[in-house]
């Protein structure tokens, strides 16, 4: 694949903030912030840095492949994209933005059962490439529903989401009024109209919807009651009586997303679990947890011969990624970084911020004189 390349926005920071001045406030905030003082989502990003790297500049040098094997499937590179729920509402179209790019370089797009975009579309878009993440719904049927849709979309991994056992205490959301239950307020309003262009592209596309749960949402529901119904439907809160019958049902590959202990890693793999995500879901949940970066230090050594074992949370550049890869990951996942690409540049987003992220990452690479993504353990200092 071609890579595009905008050089007016040469890393993740120039795409939040040109996504900053591109989209209402309260949309923002929702992609940006954090869980209340927002000292985690700090921390994530700032540890993942406290990682030291070890060049070698008198060695032969045979060349770099960016090339990742996961799960059977050979990756164009060592990083995806993490799930995001209502990414329609951050800029239209962004699932499909996300899953076309993703599936054009080779990289995986996760899709959340809260985005705005269906699982048989971005099945399509994806052509059997995205992964789908399940957010645990009370009920066993529309658990099962969800389940089969996944499969017969021909989704190769199936992702189960520990982290999210109440929803995080957001301040910034609570003012604008996207907490369960959302609220249109008239401040809402005139950030809307202060952005004309998402406005506009808003209004083409057709207000967000939940477009994976909407068989299943009574119709002519005003926004308190969906929020109220989606607060019925779902128990984010996991244990392993609920993950069985999941492990039983699916027969692709299962990975659990947002566990950050030895000991959650250890129940996965007890479970038969094929992978974990040690996520935080990016500072949303957990303000006083640690950052991905520690527990990964010890969750990958120990089980990296039971278990895939993957990051998200921190990470927006090149040098990130090669730090997250150093310290024991197989594979790392971004979500605000592609979320700040597709707000900043709309349909050149998804693929712009793969290129910015993959030129980053190969130069690390040949900087530390590391040919395989595999090697990169042996370059922690
Ligand atoms: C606005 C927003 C919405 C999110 N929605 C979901 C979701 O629906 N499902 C999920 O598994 N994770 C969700 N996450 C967490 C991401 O998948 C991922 O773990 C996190 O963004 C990684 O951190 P990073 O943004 O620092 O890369 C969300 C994150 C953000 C920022």
């Amino acid at each position: 694949m071609e890579e595009k390349y905008n050089s007016n926005y040469p890393d993740i920071d120039y795409l939040r903030a040109k996504a900053k001045k591109r989209i209402p406030r309260f949309a923002f905030e929702y992609l940006d912030g954090g869980c209340n003082a927002e000292v985690n989502l700090r921390r994530n990003t700032e540890e993942i840095r406290e990682i030291l790297l070890k060049p070698y500049y008198l060695r032969d040098y045979q060349g770099i492949s960016l090339k990742t094997n996961l799960f059977g499937k050979e990756y164009a590179a060592p990083f995806g994209i993490s799930p995001i729920g209502l990414q329609g509402m951050i800029w239209p179209k962004a699932p499909e933005i996300l899953a076309k790019a993703a599936f054009e370089h080779n990289i995986p797009y996760i899709l959340s059962t809260v985005s705005t975009a269906d699982i048989e579309t971005i099945g399509e878009i994806s052509q059997g490439n995205a992964w789908f993440q399940l957010y645990h719904p009370k009920e066993a049927d529309l658990r099962d529903k969800l389940i089969q849709r996944a499969a017969d979309a021909e989704y190769p991994v199936l992702v189960i989401l520990s982290d999210v056992p109440t929803f995080g205490y957001r301040s910034k959301e609570i003012i604008n009024g996207l907490s369960i239950p959302p609220r249109m307020s008239l401040n809402n309003i005139l950030q809307i109209m202060g952005r004309p262009r998402w406005a506009m592209e808003t209004l083409m596309a057709g207000p967000p919807e939940f477009k994976t749960l909407k068989p299943y949402i009574p119709k002519g529901l005003n926004l308190k009651h969906l929020g109220m119904f989606m607060n019925q439907t779902f128990s984010g809160r996991l244990n392993e009586e609920r993950i069985k019958p999941i492990r039983d049902k699916w027969k692709g590959k299962l990975v659990i997303k947002g566990v950050a202990s030895e000991e959650d890693v250890q129940k996965a793999v007890d479970l038969g679990l094929d992978g974990v995500i040690v996520s935080n879901h990016g500072g949303r949940q957990l303000d006083h947890g640690e950052s991905t970066i520690k527990p990964l230090q010890e969750i990958a050594p120990k089980f990296k011969d039971q278990i895939t074992v993957m990051m998200d949370s921190g990470i927006r550049t090149g040098p990130d990624i090669a730090s997250t890869l150093a310290s024991g990951a197989e594979f790392a996942f971004l979500g605000r970084s592609f979320m700040y690409g597709v707000a900043a540049l709309g349909k050149e987003g998804g693929t712009h911020t793969i290129s910015i992220l993959k030129r980053q990452f190969r130069q690390v690479m040949e900087q530390l004189c590391c040919e395989t993504v595999a090697d990169l353990p042996k370059h922690k200092i």
